[in-house]
């Protein structure tokens, strides 16, 4: 049920640990070759890739570059590890300039042309192998036109796994350390959910669903569990929680000053995760927990 998410970078031999996530790395695609068959033969099915491209530009085309690190990676496990599942995350913020997971005009995201440009990119993973490409950006009616897309291209086959309530989270900081992803300017909070709303997560869920979602995503997972719990009720359908990179580095950073048990403390987060609900665990801690479970 774990999905290990990796960072792709251009070069080769390249291992870059990130400072505000021990034991998760910037790596290139054969060292991403190298982890996740590292991960396969420890029991992890899946990994989720995000792409660090070599340059930037304020439309984020380097997100449908078929050389891209992510395209790149994607045909490299598909070769050389058998059976792994490869799921790519679609978005722009790792691809812009300014760090928008959109086309920014006047200082706005401006949705439609946004959601054409994630389409070319899932289009471009689908090309490169993947199976099953995760929308992460929150666009509305992105799942709809990235399904569209898919279909048309000749991927029917490919999922789609929707980030569908993803809240504007203060946990995700070391992410944009990882990915490179930090907004230059403003925040996400005009199409990222609101803390305080649950209907909205409910809404955007069903909304994910009609427009062609396989699985939906509940993100943050421990200030959310509720939200698990309540999509699984409600929906019934597969339901992905992602762990993410706060709630990663303060079970290290606790770890590491001594103050838990981190073995334990792991094993009981990732247990309240899957007793909400969720049927899938994206996880900085898959390989460990993998380890831990044996
Ligand atoms: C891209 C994206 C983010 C994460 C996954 N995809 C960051 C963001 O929305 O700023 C966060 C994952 C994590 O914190 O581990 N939009």
């Amino acid at each position: 049920m774990f999905i290990y998410p990796l960072f792709v970078c251009s070069g080769e031999g390249q291992r870059r640990e990130v400072s505000s996530m021990p034991g998760v790395y910037q790596l290139s695609v054969d060292e991403a070759v190298k982890e996740a068959a590292a991960a396969k033969a420890e029991g992890i099915n899946g990994v989720l890739l995000f792409g660090l491209p070599d340059e930037k530009d304020a439309i984020g085309s380097a997100a449908y570059d078929p050389e891209a690190p992510v395209q790149s990676a994607v045909r490299a496990l598909k070769r050389e590890v058998p059976g792994l599942l490869v799921v790519t995350d679609v978005c722009l913020c790792e691809y812009t300039s300014h760090g928008h997971c959109g086309i920014v005009v006047d200082d706005e995201i401006a949705n439609d042309p946004s959601v054409e440009q994630l389409a070319r990119a899932a289009a471009s993973h689908a090309a490169a192998g993947a199976d099953i490409v995760a929308p992460s950006d929150m666009m509305d009616g992105r799942v709809g036109r990235i399904r569209s897309t898919l279909d048309h291209n000749g991927f029917p086959h490919v999922a789609i796994m929707s980030y569908a309530a993803k809240y504007c989270s203060a946990f995700y900081g070391p992410f944009r350390e990882a990915a490179d992803s930090a907004p230059a300017f403003g925040d996400r909070r005009s199409h990222q959910m609101d803390p305080a709303n649950v209907q909205e997560a409910l809404r955007e869920v069903a909304l994910d669903l009609d427009e062609g979602a396989d699985i939906v995503m509940v993100k943050p997972a421990l200030t959310y569990l509720d939200v698990i719990w309540r999509v699984k009720a409600e929906f019934g359908v597969t339901t992905a929680a992602y762990h993410v990179s706060g709630e990663y580095a303060m079970l290290k950073a606790a770890a590491r000053n001594g103050w838990i048990d981190e073995p334990r403390a792991m094993l009981e987060t990732l247990t309240a995760i899957r007793r909400a609900g969720a049927d899938i665990i994206i996880t900085y801690y898959a390989r460990e927990a993998a380890r831990a479970l044996e």
